[in-house]
C-alpha cells in the first residue's frame, strides 16, 4: 500500500469528518439527499469533509464534498449511487483510521491523514440499526449519533416497546408475530390481535418510513396486512390503533456539558391523506398531504409532558447524539410514546432540524453539536 502525504499543503488543523450515506435499505435516496443537505451546510472552516457512499449493492465508494452537495431530485427522480466507482475502505492503521481507495488494478491507495469522526447519515436496516455503528466500533473510529445498542433497539419496534414499557414509559398495547408464527399458527396470532381491539396497525418490526405498514379495521384484512409486513421483515408487530390521536414529535440531543439530554420544542404532523396515516408518500411527497406545525399548538403543560417523555425515552434506550421521539396525544390528553428514531430525517427541511431551529439552533449549529458530542465521547465501552 502506498501513502500520499499532502506535500506542499499548508498545515490544516480542521477536524476530518467522513460522511457515510446511501446504503442498501429502501431509504438509500433519502440518505443521499440528507448528505447533500449536510455537505452544503457544514462549516468547512472547521471541518475537512469527505464522503463514503454505500451503493445499493452494498459497495463503499468515495465522494468529494462537491459531488455530495450536488445530489438532488431531477424531474422527480431521486438520486441513486452508481456502481461504476472503485471501492474505498475505512482502514485501521497504527496512525489512525484512513480512507483507502482501491485503484483500477486493485492496489490500495491510502490518503495519509486519518479521519477523526464518521457521520453516518443512513436510514433503515444496515445503517440506522447498529450495524454500521458496530463497524466504526471495530475500527476505533468516533461517530455521531447513537451507539450499537440504542441503534438496534430504536430500529426494532418490538424490543423498543419492551424497553420503554420496562422503563415505566407509556406505550400502547401490542403483540408480536415471530418469524414463521403466522404460517404455523394463524389462529393463535388472530386471537392475540383480536384481544388488542380494532383498529390495529400491522408493521414490519424493523422498518422505517412507514414501508409495509397497514391499518386493519377488520380481522378479515389481517392476513393481507401480515403478508405485506412480512415482505419487509420476518418479524411483525401488531399495535392497537390510536383513533383520533394527534401525532407530536420532539427532538432530543445528547449530553454536551454534563447536564443531560436536551429536548427541543415540539412539532405536530397533520395528515390530509386518504389513509389518514403518515405513510411513505406523505413523508416524502409532502405538499398537500401533510402539514408540519413547528412549534405545535399545544399548551405549555402538555408540551412539558411531551418533552419530559422524550428525554426519558432517549435515556431509556441509551441513545446518544440525537433522536426524534414521536408520541400520540390521545383525545383524552394522554401522552403515549410511539417510537424513537435514532437517525431521524435530517435534511434541512426535515422535522428534526426544524424543531431545533424553533428552539434557537441553526442547521449548521446542529451539525456542529453532533460532531462535538462525538469528539468528546471515548472510543470503546462508555
Ligand atoms: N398504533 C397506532 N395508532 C395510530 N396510528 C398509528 C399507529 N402506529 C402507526 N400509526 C401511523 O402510522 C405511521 C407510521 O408508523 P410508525 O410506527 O411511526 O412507523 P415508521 O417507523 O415507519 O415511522 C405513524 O406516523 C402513524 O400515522
Ligand atoms: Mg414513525
Amino acid at each position: 500500500m502506498t501513502t500520499e502525504p499532502d506535500h506542499d499543503q499548508p498545515a490544516d488543523d480542521r477536524t476530518r469528518v467522513v460522511l457515510v450515506f446511501g446504503g442498501i435499505s429502501s431509504e438509500h435516496s433519502i440518505s443521499c439527499l440528507t448528505a447533500a443537505s449536510v455537505a452544503s451546510a457544514i462549516d468547512t472552516g472547521r471541518y475537512d469533509v469527505t464522503g463514503l457512499g454505500i451503493t445499493p449493492s452494498g459497495r463503499w465508494t468515495r465522494y468529494s464534498l462537491d459531488e455530495i452537495r450536488a445530489f438532488t431530485v431531477v424531474d422527480g427522480v431521486l438520486p441513486v449511487l452508481g456502481e461504476d466507482r472503485h471501492e474505498a475502505l475505512l482502514l485501521r492503521t497504527l496512525d489512525g483510521v484512513v480512507i483507502a481507495d482501491v485503484d483500477a488494478d486493485g492496489t490500495l491507495l491510502s490518503h495519509g491523514r486519518p479521519v477523526e469522526v464518521a457521520m453516518p447519515l443512513l436510514h433503515g436496516p444496515f445503517g440506522e440499526d447498529g450495524t454500521v455503528q458496530g463497524s466504526f466500533e471495530m475500527l476505533g473510529l468516533r461517530y455521531t449519533g447513537a451507539g450499537v445498542t440504542a441503534s438496534a433497539v430504536g430500529m426494532d419496534k418490538h424490543m423498543m416497546k419492551l424497553i420503554l414499557a420496562g422503563s415505566g414509559l407509556p406505550v400502547g398495547a401490542f403483540t408480536t408475530i415471530q418469524p414463521g408464527q403466522w404460517a404455523d399458527d394463524p389462529g393463535a396470532c388472530r386471537d392475540a390481535v383480536a384481544a388488542l381491539g380494532l383498529p390495529v396497525y400491522v408493521k414490519p418490526a424493523r422498518g422505517g418510513s412507514s414501508v409495509g405498514i397497514s391499518r386493519v379495521d377488520s380481522l378479515d384484512a389481517l392476513d393481507e396486512a401480515v403478508r405485506e409486513a412480512e415482505r419487509w421483515d420476518p418479524k411483525v408487530i401488531v399495535e392497537r390503533g390510536f383513533v383520533g390521536a394527534r401525532e407530536i414529535e420532539c427532538g432530543v440531543l445528547g449530553d454536551l456539558d454534563g447536564s443531560g439530554p436536551r429536548a427541543s420544542r415540539v412539532g405536530e404532523v397533520r395528515m390530509h391523506t386518504a389513509s389518514g396515516f403518515y405513510d411513505f408518500d406523505a413523508k416524502y411527497l409532502p405538499e398537500e398531504q401533510v402539514t408540519l406545525d413547528v412549534p405545535a399548538s399545544v399548551g405549555p403543560d402538555l408540551e412539558e409532558r411531551i418533552r419530559d417523555a422524550a428525554r426519558r425515552t432517549f435515556t431509556a434506550v441509551s441513545a446518544e447524539g440525537l433522536g426524534r421521539v414521536d408520541v400520540f396525544v390521545t383525545p383524552g390528553g394522554e401522552v403515549v410514546v410511539n417510537e424513537i428514531n435514532t437517525m431521524p430525517g435530517f435534511t434541512r427541511l426535515s422535522m428534526f432540524p426544524m424543531l431545533w431551529q424553533a428552539s434557537g439552533m441553526t442547521y449548521q449549529e446542529l451539525i456542529d453539536d453532533l460532531i462535538r458530542q462525538a469528539l468528546r465521547r471515548p472510543v470503546g465501552l462508555r
